[in-house]
């Protein structure tokens, strides 16, 4: 089914159910779109809503039903295991809907989520939003410059505090049956997406999971070596730790025949490079935007994007197929751990 447009007349109203962390990032990119305004919020923990409400505006509401009633769109900032339901009733009421990343907590339940929004013709976008990073983004525009050569290798690191304490405080992360697993769905769904678009499409994926900190079911360190059909060959290395001073940071290091590649901030750089003849360059902030803004048309914040798809009735990006890939990578990772590290194969898989 093709996505239906909502009304273009007046702003469009957006919906929030769940308040949290991430809620309040997604408000404070709607911040910068005119043409949309938050609507009714609602969560589970009362007194969050109202915080978020006094900080960005919207109407408090005690319930899903409340806030389908009342938004022309709706962003599910939930809890991981609560993505299928919600996200099913939206659809239902024929809402457009951006849904958190990981879809779900596992791979059948991210599945149906596609399905479900697909037969419902709605605009769905999910919060992979480091497709949209300036950072990430010239690193895949360097790459793909024919003067690089073909990727060889890559090296992904990124290293966060366990985010049950500190400015996350999130509990229901150390919940199984909420989070479905620990740092390699939670956190590196991200990580697998940017590998597989970066120098994928992977074809094959091992990986070696552990629990320091002994949480049941939840993994917080997680190495994965991934094989691209090009043979370009990737190694993430992701972790919960406990330096509550040091924040969530991402390293990347691509080396390419003829070009090396190093990023160090995942939204606005610095990303530096080098050729074989010794001439490079190095970008960040306002330089890497302008940079960017010469050679890809794409906007840069996801709200704005959502917000244009929902008024327009286009294809949202990325869309729950890219989640439901990613979802698959990270599946995969964690059946080769189960099976003491043996490759699993991704070939014959949908890839966006
Ligand atoms: N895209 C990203 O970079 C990114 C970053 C952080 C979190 N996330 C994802 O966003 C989701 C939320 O994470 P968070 O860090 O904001 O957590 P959080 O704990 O800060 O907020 C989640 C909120 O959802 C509420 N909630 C749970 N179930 C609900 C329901 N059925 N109805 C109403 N409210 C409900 C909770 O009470 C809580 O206030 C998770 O799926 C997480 O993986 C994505």
């Amino acid at each position: 089914m093709v996505p239906t447009a909502v009304s273009e007349e007046g702003p469009t109203r957006v919906g929030f159910v769940g308040a949290g962390f991430i809620a309040r990032n997604h408000a404070a990119w709607l911040a910068q779109v005119a043409e949309a305004e938050i609507g009714p919020v609602t969560d589970l923990d009362p007194s969050r809503a109202e915080s978020f409400v006094r900080d960005h505006g919207g109407t408090v509401v005690d319930s899903l039903e409340a806030v389908v009633e009342g938004s022309d769109a709706v962003y599910v900032c939930a809890w991981t295991a609560e993505h299928p339901a919600v996200v099913e009733r939206v659809a239902a009421a024929g809402l457009p809907v951006f849904c958190e990343k990981p879809l779900a907590t596992d791979l059948a339940a991210a599945e149906a989520m596609v399905a479900t929004v697909e037969e419902a013709g709605v605009v769905n976008q999910c919060g992979l939003v480091l497709r949209r990073s300036p950072a990430f983004r010239w690193v895949h525009h360097l790459l793909a410059q024919p003067e690089a050569g073909s990727v060889q290798n890559l090296v992904f690191r990124d290293d966060q505090y366990l985010p049950v304490q500190g400015q996350y405080a999130s509990t229901w992360r150390s919940d199984v049956a909420k989070a479905g697993a620990g740092v390699l769905l939670e956190h590196s769904v991200h990580d697998l997406d940017l590998i597989d678009w970066l120098v994928g499409p992977l074809e094959r994926i091992s990986a070696e999971v552990a629990s320091h900190h002994g949480i049941d079911g939840i993994d917080d360190a997680a190495s994965c070596l991934a094989v691209g059909s090009n043979g370009a060959q990737a190694v993430l290395a992701t972790t919960w730790h406990d330096m509550l001073h040091r924040p969530s940071q991402r390293r990347v290091e691509v080396i390419c025949r003829n070009r090396v590649v190093v990023l160090e901030g995942d939204w606005l750089g610095p990303v530096r490079w080098e050729d074989g003849d010794g001439v490079g360059g190095a970008l960040e902030g306002d330089e890497l935007l302008a940079a960017l803004r010469a050679v890809s048309p794409m906007r840069t914040n996801p709200a704005r994007a959502f917000v244009h798809a929902v008024r327009s009735g286009a294809p949202a990006y990325p869309d729950f197929r890219v989640a439901l890939r990613a979802q698959r990578l990270v599946t995969a990772a964690y059946e080769s751990a189960a099976d003491g590290g043996r490759p699993r194969s991704l070939v014959g898989d949908d890839r966006r």
